[in-house]
């Protein structure tokens, strides 16, 4: 992948890219406790030791996908950390969809922050909180965008999918990073203006893959079903169950479709 242009306004500008790297999210920390400026990103090739959620792994072979973590130094608190997995997630759809546009294919957001296209998954994000004393030292964000890839290892081949697999278009690597990073400074921007998602919500719902659907939500403490019904300003999803309306935060709690993934 080539160096991005000079198309944003903040972030990207100290950047660092590598061929192979064990996980770019180890690489964003150890940069960030050296110091590194808020908007630093980290693109590379190939990852030997790419991280999911949940402990997960996250397939990352050579030239395939976008594997990338930036490192924010923002002025938030804690508790609103989590929303800026939200804001990545409209940020990634909004960019992949000036690029499917054109295929009529629309990438939807499983929340809090898978993007799927035709049901299945195109991209997660991973963010990291570094706190001191209680405070945001610094934030990883890392964002694994399958792009040119033909097929996946059986474990996922039924729930993964790549742009190129669903457009059945080529697509750069490069212009799609650029695109990511110039609508994320946009979201972001509006997420520190309002200090939540109110800004943001109503294209995020339109982009919603859950949205009026039933949900399984997987809670550690015990499984319900209901309705999602949108998003709260602070990026809980709105469940409507028999038993009245719940408010599902992210962290431990995953959401599924009732009849699969989304
Ligand atoms: C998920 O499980 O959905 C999150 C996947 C996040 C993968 C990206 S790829 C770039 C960055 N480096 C990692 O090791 N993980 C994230």
């Amino acid at each position: 992948m080539t160096h991005i242009n000079d198309t944003t306004k903040w972030i990207g500008k100290e950047s660092y890219y590598y061929d192979t790297i064990s996980s770019t999210n180890t690489k964003a920390r150890e940069l960030a406790q050296k110091g590194c400026s808020h908007g630093t990103i980290i693109l590379a090739e190939e990852q030997e030791a790419g991280v999911g959620r949940r402990g997960r792994s996250w397939s990352s072979s050579k030239g395939d996908g976008i594997y990338m973590s930036i490192v924010l130094r923002p002025d938030i608190s804690p508790e609103q950390s989590p929303m800026l997995t939200l804001v990545t997630a409209l940020a990634v759809a909004k960019a992949i969809l000036t690029f499917s546009k054109a295929s009529n294919v629309i990438p939807f957001i499983k929340w809090p922050n898978d993007i799927v296209l035709r049901g299945k998954k195109v991209c997660g994000i991973l963010t990291e909180l570094i706190l001191q004393k209680n405070v945001i030292d610094y934030v990883v964000i890392g964002v694994g965008i399958n792009v040119h890839n033909s097929y996946f290892p059986s474990e996922i081949a039924d729930t993964a999918t790549s742009l190129e697999l669903e457009l059945g278009h080529g697509v750069a690597r490069e212009r799609l990073v650029e695109q990511v990073l110039q609508e994320f400074e946009k979201c972001y921007a509006l997420f520190l203006q309002a200090g939540d998602l109110q800004l943001l919500k109503e294209d995020y719902q339109k982009l919603s893959a859950n949205k009026g659907r039933e949900v399984c939500v997987l809670d550690p403490h015990g499984e319900y079903r209901g309705i999602a019904k949108g998003i709260t300003d602070d990026g809980e999803l709105v469940v409507e169950t028999k038993e009245g309306t719940r408010l599902v935060s992210g962290g431990e709690v995953s959401v599924r479709g009732i009849y699969g993934y989304v």
